[in-house]
């Protein structure tokens, strides 16, 4: 409720200075509320730029331990490990999503080796990064087919769970998987393996960046309009939080972020569960292009990942996380 009227109320006394700014700051950022993704490449000794994304990189296994070191320091909880697969070894079906020498696994076995559980592992459950096609499911007469790339899903899921990765995050949108993950993780011991859903996911422009990132971009074939949401619609992300929270999921990402606010606000209002906020390739590219070509300054950054909380998000998949001290101050 709002009470008071002009003159007797102006809002602007609260603002005159800094420190009483400060007093009535409703929200704020600390290193605990960032997940760092990071691109894992073959090949050895390699740090590798992204064109399209300025400030981000892709690593080699031996040189993981530099960026895991450096979240670890700014203390940042979690990191997400998505990996450029090598042409040749992407197929129709997304084979090596299963083989238990990718780079995900070989990177999860030297995080967990070296830093125990000083930082959280995270990673994504779909299989774009390993078809040829670029599609995050099995193909049959041109379609996606859902069951049985919950198959694939289940194995890769175990497969991630068994190498010591923290937390799983479905990422591919098809209906059901969560509830069958769950399942399979807990018949496998895995029972304490957390899912975080990529529960409402659009199809989105945003991604762009990221599928150049992980060398999907060329080969994909049509859009994930099938299986990602239309961005028109929010009640239909209500019924996918609802379902996946039924299902087993104990967190789940709204994505992109800055586009998807209102959605945000109102899973946490409706569900009261952790919501997280992925401020996405195509949302970093812009405002770091932007900052590089002086269109804005970079406090913009700062502001970006502030909305996130504003809107109720408890944590925010950032490609800014390495760098959050800076920008926090
Ligand atoms: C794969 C996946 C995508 C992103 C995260 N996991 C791309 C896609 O769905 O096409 C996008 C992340 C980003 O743009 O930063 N399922």
């Amino acid at each position: 409720m709002i009470i008071g009227k002009y003159p007797n109320l102006r809002l602007r006394r609260n603002r005159k200075y800094s420190w009483s700014r400060k007093l009535i700051q409703e929200n704020t950022l600390s290193p605990s509320d960032f997940i760092l993704p990071i691109f894992l490449i073959d090949g050895s000794n390699k740090k590798e730029s992204i064109k399209s994304m300025p400030g981000v990189y892709r690593y080699t296994i031996n040189r993981l331990s530099q960026i895991i070191d450096r979240a670890i320091k700014k203390e940042i909880p979690m990191v997400a490990l998505f990996p450029k697969t090598k042409s040749n070894l992407k197929n129709e079906i997304g084979s090596e999503s299963l083989n238990e020498n990718n780079l995900v696994c070989k990177a999860i076995i030297e995080i967990k080796k070296k830093f125990k559980n000083q930082i959280g592992i995270m990673c994504d459950v779909a299989l774009d990064p390993y078809t040829s096609h670029g599609h995050d499911g099995l193909i049959k007469s041109n379609q996606i087919i859902n069951d049985e790339t919950i198959e694939v899903l289940i194995n890769q899921s175990l497969l991630q769970a068994e190498m010591g990765c923290d937390v799983l995050a479905p990422s591919d949108m098809m209906d059901g998987r969560i509830g069958k993950i769950r399942k399979a993780l807990d018949k496998s011991k895995f029972q304490n393996v957390q899912i975080l859903s990529y529960a409402a996911k659009y199809a989105s422009s945003f991604y762009g960046p990221f599928r150049d990132a992980v060398g999907s971009k060329g080969s994909l074939k049509g859009d994930k309009k099938t299986y990602q949401m239309d961005f028109r619609n929010s009640d239909e992300a209500i019924r996918e939080v609802a379902l996946d929270i039924k299902e087993g999921a104990d967190m789940v990402i709204v994505k992109p972020g800055m586009p998807y606010l209102d959605i945000i606000k109102s899973i946490k209002e409706k569900f009261k569960i952790p919501v997280f906020a992925y401020q996405v390739s195509g949302e970093y590219s812009l405002i770091s292009n932007a900052i590089q070509k002086k269109l804005i300054n970079e406090d913009a950054v700062f502001e970006s990942l502030v909305a996130f909380k504003r809107a109720g998000a408890n944590a925010i998949v950032s490609y800014y996380a390495d760098r959050i001290d800076k920008i926090i101050k």
